[in-house]
């Protein structure tokens, strides 16, 4: 199917930069929100990614101009009627989300697709609610979505085989890097990205490192910034409610770090509040330290700080990942790559376990699990891997194969 014009539903942080990327591949795109001020705050985002390009000598203006003139500002649905896809982006809410989409099916046409950019809900459930649960996908874009390449393509129990493809060639029209993922808690990145973040706050507050030593390890390891740093910029509430859902679905193993809770239940919610981790704003006190001393007063486990304790989980999360057939391998290091930063010379995070060895890999997690228990439970399929001689680039075989 060719998609000749697009929809965007919700015009904030990530919608407007979705339709920004939809204009830049020449397509033209509706962008609705609940009122005027909403669409044009949306607009002005968009037209703020232009026109930085332009600044940089990328684009011209009249290139910026007809750009912006793809973008057709909406507060309703009537210029939907003719849309082949539609994505939304309205706060992370089921109901909200179910409404959106019925909604929309008594305006748009029969073989239109809803995809949903939802970070952590379920697309079954989402797409039970409409007339064409066969045409409802994921369609989960990473922050900020003008830049990061990935996109996670998420089937429901029943998405079609023929809707999946056609967004697959959809995202790829758009210059992303698609990778498809099957329906599970937090998808793929995130599913494997919670367990690092958590655990460098369980290390932050277990007093092992400071703030900065910690996400000087994980820069000093190629990453483009440290784990602190990144909860920072994605918003401590978004991250937290996201790992509220990993915890209901995979249990013990992603219990969150209580200082997680204290910054969030203090408004400390990262970059955009001005203070999270880091503080921002000179008017915000730095109370880091004093939440620290607090938890630790309720919980004083005091441990070490290494950068394969914060590391090694993602690894155990992606052979679970791999053993649920979440994705292939392959795919796994592509969407680290793609959708994290993780060090493209590494080959993802997969390709790096091969290269440590899966043997020493495996010793070390059941260390730490002695240690910390149930988030470094090592996963049956490493140990079956190690078991079978499986060991990574030493012996030829591993999560890939090998000479
Ligand atoms: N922010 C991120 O880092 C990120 C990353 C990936 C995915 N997501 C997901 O993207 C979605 C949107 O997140 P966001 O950060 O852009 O939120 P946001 O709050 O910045 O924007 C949501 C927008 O939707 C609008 N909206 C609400 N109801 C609407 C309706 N009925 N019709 C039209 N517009 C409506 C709101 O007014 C708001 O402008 C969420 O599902 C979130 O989980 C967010």
């Amino acid at each position: 199917m060719f998609i000749y014009k697009a929809g965007v539903v919700g015009a904030g942080a990530m919608g407007s930069e979705i339709a920004q990327v939809i204009t830049y591949a020449g397509l033209p795109v509706v962008l609705k929100d609940i009122n005027q001020e909403l669409v044009q705050k949306g607009m002005e985002r968009i037209r703020s990614i232009y026109k930085r390009r332009v600044e940089k000598g990328k684009m011209t203006q009249s290139d910026m101009d007809a750009k912006l003139a793809l973008v057709i500002p909406a507060t309703d649905y009537e210029s939907f009627r003719d849309v082949d896809m539609i994505i939304e982006a309205v706060p992370e809410k089921m109901e909200l989300k179910k409404k959106v989409f019925q909604e929309l099916e008594k305006v748009i046409g029969e073989g239109a697709i809803l995809a949903s950019n939802t970070s952590a809900l379920s697309i079954s459930e989402m797409a039970a609610v409409t007339k064409r649960p066969q045409k409802v996908v994921g369609m989960h874009f990473f922050f900020p979505a003008a830049v990061m390449k990935l996109v996670e393509i998420i089937p429901g129990l029943a998405t079609s085989q023929e809707t999946v493809d056609d967004t697959v060639l959809f995202a790829e029209s758009l210059r992303k890097i698609p990778v498809r993922v099957n329906e599970c808690a937090g998808f793929l990145v995130n599913r494997l990205l919670m367990p690092y973040l958590n655990e460098a706050a369980y290390c932050l507050q277990e007093g092992g490192a400071t703030r900065e030593e910690i996400d000087k390890a994980a820069t000093d390891f190629g990453l483009p910034m440290g784990p602190l740093t990144l909860v920072d910029q994605l918003g401590i509430d978004i991250c937290f409610d996201v790992v509220q859902v990993l915890l209901q679905s995979y249990g013990n193993r992603m219990q969150p770090a209580p200082i997680w809770g204290k910054l969030y239940q203090s408004g400390y919610l990262g970059k955009k509040s001005g203070s999270g981790f880091y503080v921002y704003d000179a008017d915000k006190k730095d109370r880091l330290a004093d939440w620290i001393r607090e938890v630790q007063n309720e919980k004083s486990k005091k441990s070490k700080f290494s950068l394969d304790r914060i590391i090694y989980p993602m690894v155990n999360e992606a052979a679970l990942c791999l053993e649920e057939n979440v994705a292939s391998a392959s795919d796994i290091d592509l969407a680290m790559i793609a959708g994290t930063g993780f060090p493209q010379e590494k080959g993802g995070i997969l390709r790096y376990a091969d290269e440590i060895g899966l043997d020493v890999v495996l010793a070390r997690l059941e260390e730490l699990y002695k240690e910390h228990g149930d988030r470094f439970w090592p996963a049956p399929r490493l140990k079956r891997m190690v078991g079978a001689q499986f060991l990574g680039k030493k012996s030829g075989r591993g999560f890939h194969i090998y000479g």
